[in-house]
């Protein structure tokens, strides 16, 4: 059976940066408590006007152009966001008539932060099974205009931020030993409402009315601690049962790039896999928690830096809102 691979990668971030200490100037928190309980300095907010295709498409076009390849070469589209500009139509809609792409497939899921994860998992089944050849895969968040940014919404606001990462995937021959190798996928709803937004949604009538509003409904919520406590656990389990059903060790991957949902998370996670520093790659310092992006975003950090290299090991793995996390395995 052939596989498919990443040909290509890219990625955007707003140009308006938001220090920690312009947090301290919307509401009571400092510099210090952010860095010390998140690794986050800075982070990258959209400006009011600007939407989804503006992150996703210049993210998009760079992937095409390190594939090597032009739009119209495109056979489906797979949009991974939590954060949709509309409730209807899905995010990989407009991205698909920015392209100018054609009439090609574009799906939306939406699984958070592991999005990216799942997403490739579904980018790479069709590649597999030949419905599709070449696919780009997209992961895209604007959390900032879904963030209280009073005080009552300091710990979700100092983390959460705003990016876009995207790769194209296509086909390569199995004997090319490259490519992806395999997932490990999770969801467990008993913990839906320990990082969520509840309203709009379409079990209220109207989908949000001016109570909701008034409680804050519309604004994303979390448990941090019940976040954290499963992240740390959850990560490094499914990484390791991706890395071992490949049928390799920790000693064998040259990278793990895990969802960048807090430094000390990432860190944790390399001290319970017992990982060197030049084994995890993070840059939540410099972009904050971007949900389904962080990993497509720091994947084209390590590619153009020479940090990941032709025939290196790469896991990436994920743990977000459901909660839902997964990993996957790849021969770069
Ligand atoms: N600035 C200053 N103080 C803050 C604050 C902020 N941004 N956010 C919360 N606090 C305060 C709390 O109000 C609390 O004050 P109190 O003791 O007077 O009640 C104190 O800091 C400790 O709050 P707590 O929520 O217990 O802190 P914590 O040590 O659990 O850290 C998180 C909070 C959010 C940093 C931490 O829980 C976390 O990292 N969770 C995981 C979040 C995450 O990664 N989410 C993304 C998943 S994809």
């Amino acid at each position: 059976m052939r596989r498919s691979a990443i040909l290509g990668t890219g990625f955007c971030v707003p140009d308006r940066v938001v220090t920690n200490d312009d947090l301290a100037g919307l509401m009571d928190t400092s510099d210090q408590w952010i860095r010390e309980r998140t690794g986050i300095e800075e982070r990258r907010w959209v400006t009011e006007g600007q939407t989804s295709v503006d992150l996703a498409l210049p993210a998009a076009r760079q992937a095409l152009e390190a594939a090597g390849m032009q739009a119209t070469d495109l056979d489906a589209i797979v949009f991974a966001t939590s954060t949709p500009d509309h409730f209807c139509p899905g995010n990989g809609v407009y991205l698909q008539r920015a392209l100018g792409a054609g009439h090609l497939p574009a799906l939306d899921i939406r699984t958070q932060c592991s999005g990216f994860v799942f997403g490739l998992s579904v980018a790479d089944a069709w590649v597999r099974a030949g419905q599709f050849e070449r696919i780009l895969l997209v992961g895209e968040e604007i959390q900032s205009t879904g963030m209280d940014l009073s005080t009552a919404g300091r710990h979700t606001a100092v983390i959460f931020a705003d990016g876009a990462g995207a790769a194209v995937l296509g086909p390569v021959p199995e004997d090319e030993d490259r490519g992806i190798l395999g997932f490990d996928l999770h969801t467990d709803g008993d913990y839906a409402e320990k990082l969520w937004v509840d309203a709009p949604g379409s079990m209220y009538h109207p989908r949000i009315s001016e109570a909701q509003l008034a409680r804050g409904a519309q604004w994303l919520q979390m448990d941090g601690r019940d976040v954290f406590r499963h992240a740390v656990t959850k990560m490094p389990e499914s990484a390791t049962a991706a890395v071992t059903a490949a049928g390799y060790t920790w000693a064998d991957v040259n990278l793990l790039i895990p969802h960048q949902a807090n430094l000390r998370i990432s860190e944790a996670v390399q001290k319970s896999l017992k990982l060197r520093d030049d084994q995890v790659y993070n840059n939540i310092m410099r972009y904050g928690n971007t949900t389904s992006a962080t990993i497509p975003i720091a994947l084209d950090e390590c590619v153009r830096s020479g940090r990941l290299k032709r025939g290196d090991l790469l896991v990436l793995t994920a743990f977000g809102s459901g909660f839902m996390w997964g990993s996957c395995v790849i021969r770069w």
